[in-house]
């Protein structure tokens, strides 16, 4: 079983042998935090309270498994907000304590990355991945199973929230990213040249703030001529894609691998998609990118990452504490 709490959606699924989601249930706050703008980290903890046991009880039926057939419960221990972490974890150890069965804690981002062997169950590394959501944009190396070489990351905003912030100085609400995929698909992409942050020569870094500056200063020049909306959407995000594409594939040929994989909820995104397939199919790389369903917060990605670890041996203790700012990888020498 994998629990998902470390944000705004409270997740609960069952995934047999590590491969096969038996269930998979996303509650979602959105709408509580729309008329916000935003993540409201008090009101986000509350909700999982009140959702977590109908959401588990949701993916066992779902699952049509007992409690007792489960082997092994997998949660997310940080990143994210700590109130919303301390939800999931509790519940994930009196889960285990109850039916006495090992916990196995799990770091958000490696959930993200392991939606992909979900997705693909003959995937092996070693490969080159890039995770995308609304708190990080970060490169990573995996030469094999659980170990991870960071080997860029956002200087500033992450590329969701730039995707969220974008959104709403176009007065899109909130979150911003799908209705921006959405929109972008009727405008120009070229219509307007938007800076591209690809730092200083080799960096493997992002910053994606001055680009939404630049957003927010051709929104207010045009205010009175006008602008279509879906230009500077399309616009925007070609700026975002070129970026992430050219250092992603960057950091597959700097290593070597033949594999690509993308992951986290801006990965969802069509365009992003669709230019990764094409330009990292050109070159012959191989490419990984999950459903949209399994690239935004769930909990199938938790337990495919737990049971990789319950394999091998590891189990974490009940005085297991939430880590909001936890790190994947460190470099590997
Ligand atoms: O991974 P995720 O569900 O939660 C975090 O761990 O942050 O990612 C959420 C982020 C939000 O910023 C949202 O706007 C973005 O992913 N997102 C998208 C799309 N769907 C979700 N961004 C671009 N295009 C999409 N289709
Ligand atoms: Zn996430």
């Amino acid at each position: 079983m994998g629990i998902e709490t470390s944000c705004d959606d409270t997740s609960c699924a069952v995934v047999e042998d590590g491969s096969r989601v038996l269930s998979n249930v996303v509650s979602s706050q959105t709408e509580i935090h729309r008329k916000f703008g935003g993540v409201v980290p008090e009101e986000a903890s509350r909700r999982h309270l009140e959702l977590m046991l109908p959401v588990i009880d949701e993916a066992l039926v779902r699952a049509e498994v007992d409690a007792r057939d489960i082997s092994a419960v997998g949660v997310t221990f940080g990143p994210g907000l700590v109130g919303s972490l301390l939800v999931g974890l509790s519940t994930a150890k009196a889960f285990a304590f109850g039916l006495g069965i090992p916990l196995i804690g799990i770091n958000h981002i490696e959930g993200h990355i392991y939606a992909n062997f979900l997705q693909y169950p003959d995937l092996m590394p070693p490969l080159v991945a890039l995770v995308v959501s609304g708190g990080h944009s970060e490169i990573f190396y995996l030469p094999e199973h659980g170990r991870y070489e960071i080997m860029g990351r956002t200087r500033d905003d992450a590329a969701g929230e730039a995707f969220d912030k974008v959104a709403r100085i176009l007065g899109l609400g909130y979150p911003g990213g799908a209705v921006i995929d959405r929109l972008a698909k009727e405008g120009n992409p070229g219509a307007i040249e938007f800076p591209r942050a690809y730092l200083e020569e080799g960096s493997l870094d992002f910053s994606f703030s001055g680009l939404k500056t630049a957003v927010l200063n051709y929104v207010k020049r045009n205010r009175d001529r006008g602008f279509k909306v879906q230009d500077v959407a399309a616009s925007f995000q070609e700026a975002v894609i070129d970026v992430l594409v050219d250092k992603l594939l960057r950091a597959a040929r700097l290593k070597g691998v033949t594999k690509v994989a993308l992951a986290g909820g801006v990965a969802a995104n069509t365009r992003l998609r669709e230019r990764l397939w094409e330009a990292a199919r050109g070159e012959g790389f191989e490419v990984f990118i999950p459903d949209p369903d399994l690239c935004t917060d769930n909990a199938a990605m938790i337990a495919a990452a737990a049971y990789r670890r319950y394999l091998g041996g590891e189990r974490s203790p009940l005085c297991l504490d939430a880590v909001p700012n936890l790190e994947l990888g460190s470099p590997i020498s």
